[in-house]
């Protein structure tokens, strides 16, 4: 099969780095891609929502399979676009249609679709620029922390979590008038701060039939032990030791499923990933957020432990036969760390050289924000380098991970060096 992966980032090159083992494969494209994953096919300069050139492309290189890496495109259509075409509609889209990535692509149907469905989550209420003051109100009902999000996507930003009442009200106006997210914020959900532990749960399904794939922690925060901005990750492990079998049997049957034939008596058909963004709250789960996609840097962490061929999972997707297909797990545990441009997650420089990729050793490197220009490898992004890790500890993993970052060097190179530590005492 010849397979167009979408998206340019660490995700990307671990689906494409997996991709490129299966059996299955014929020629890997990647839209449009990094200097990873270079290495795995070939890259095509399009862009993830140019459905246009995308189409072109898929007739012009015979692709038989297009996996969407980013949110952004499927929210924008690109399945429905696929499917409304007269040649396109038989090449399958691994990612769910328009309705479907609402899920993620609007926080206030989300919230009203776990509320319609009694999934457990956060209490809310979404408020626009006529309902200022009964968004100050509502607040007034909520203990602080508070947490508002814009209602659309804002690459990630558009979360705040706000210490006292009297910013967490200048916040609601300011989004809400001065338009900080554009039309993301044309509305904000408010609702109350969950006090627990974080754990992203993702699965694989047609809608009716689903694989749960391996768990993962991420770490948010730019610096050790959760402190300072949050970002787009800085690191990952699967397994997590906390998410035993009676903690994800609470999570099937109290999300997974509830969640699937909510979409299903809706009339969405929901294919593809679906990440569910969860706090654990003294044990029992509640939805943060959907997303309609995998997890960066969750994907670094979850696909190395996946013995079956990815392809062949996408494929059984397609044609309907999820049910089938030998799915198996391997037991190691996988650690990622992010490697970072100082700054970031604020204002960073690109166009950093590279060195010392060679030296990795029992450990494999996906590349997020780089390019390759003039024969070396440059910095194109804030999250830069991922670092993946299999281990049958925490802790040996954690050590050799330690040995490979310091081999790594860009100017003002930065990273966590305590992801995996807080999950030291759930370990058996
Ligand atoms: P999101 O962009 O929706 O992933 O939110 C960013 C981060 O904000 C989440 O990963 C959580 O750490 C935090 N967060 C979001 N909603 C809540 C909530 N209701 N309670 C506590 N923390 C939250
Ligand atoms: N790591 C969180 C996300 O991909 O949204």
């Amino acid at each position: 099969m010849n397979v167009l992966l979408l998206g340019s980032g660490g995700r990307e090159h671990a689906l494409a780095w997996k991709l490129k083992q299966s059996r299955l494969l014929n020629k890997l494209y990647i839209a449009p891609g990094n200097a990873g994953t270079m290495h795995c096919g070939e890259n095509i300069n399009v862009n993830v929502n140019d459905f246009a050139a995308i189409r072109e492309t898929v007739l012009k290189y015979h692709i038989n399979m297009v996996v969407v890496g980013p949110e952004d495109p499927l929210v924008n259509g690109i399945r429905d676009y696929f499917l409304a075409d007269e040649i396109l509609h038989t090449v399958p889209v691994i990612g769910p249609s328009k309705n479907g990535a609402m899920l993620e692509g609007s926080k206030d149907f989300s919230k009203a679709f776990m509320q319609r469905h009694h999934i457990p989550t956060a209490r809310y209420k979404t408020f626009d620029n006529t309902s200022i003051e009964e968004g100050n109100r509502f607040l007034e009902t909520l203990s602080p922390p508070f947490v508002l999000k814009a209602d659309g996507l804002a690459a990630g930003k558009g979360v705040l979590i706000c210490k006292d009442i009297i910013e967490a009200k200048q916040q609601l106006k300011h989004i809400l008038t001065d338009q900080p997210f554009g039309s993301a914020g044309h509305k904000v959900v408010i609702e109350e701060f969950l006090h627990g532990i974080e754990l992203s749960v993702f699965i694989l399904t047609d809608g009716t039939k689903y694989i749960l794939l391996p768990e993962a922690k991420d770490y948010k925060r730019i610096g050790n032990n959760d402190t300072g901005l949050n970002t787009g990750g800085m690191g990952a492990v699967s397994p997590v030791a906390f998410a035993d079998a009676f903690f994800i049997q609470k999570v099937e049957e109290r999300i997974i499923k509830p969640t699937l034939e909510g979409l299903h008596s809706e009339n969405i058909t929901y294919t593809g990933f679906l990440f569910i963004g969860l706090m654990n709250v003294n044990g029992d789960p509640y939805v943060i957020e959907y997303n309609c996609r995998l997890g960066d840097p969750e994907t670094e962490a979850i696909l190395p432990r996946m013995k079956t061929d990815l392809l062949e999972l996408f494929n059984s997707l397609a044609n309907g036969t999820l049910n089938t297909i030998k799915y198996q797990v391997e037991n190691t545990t996988s650690l990622v760390t992010i490697l970072v441009s100082g700054g970031y997650p604020e204002e960073y420089e690109k166009g950093k050289v590279i060195t010392g990729l060679e030296n990795i050793k029992d450990a494999t490197l996906f590349h997020a924000g780089t390019i390759f220009k003039d024969n070396r490898v440059l910095t194109n992004g804030g999250r830069v380098l991922a670092l993946q890790v299999s281990a049958p500890t925490i802790e040996e993993a954690r050590a050799i991970a330690h040995k490979n970052l310091t081999e790594i060097h860009f100017e003002k190179v930065y990273f966590r060096n305590d992801v995996g530590m807080d999950l030291l005492k759930y370990q058996k």
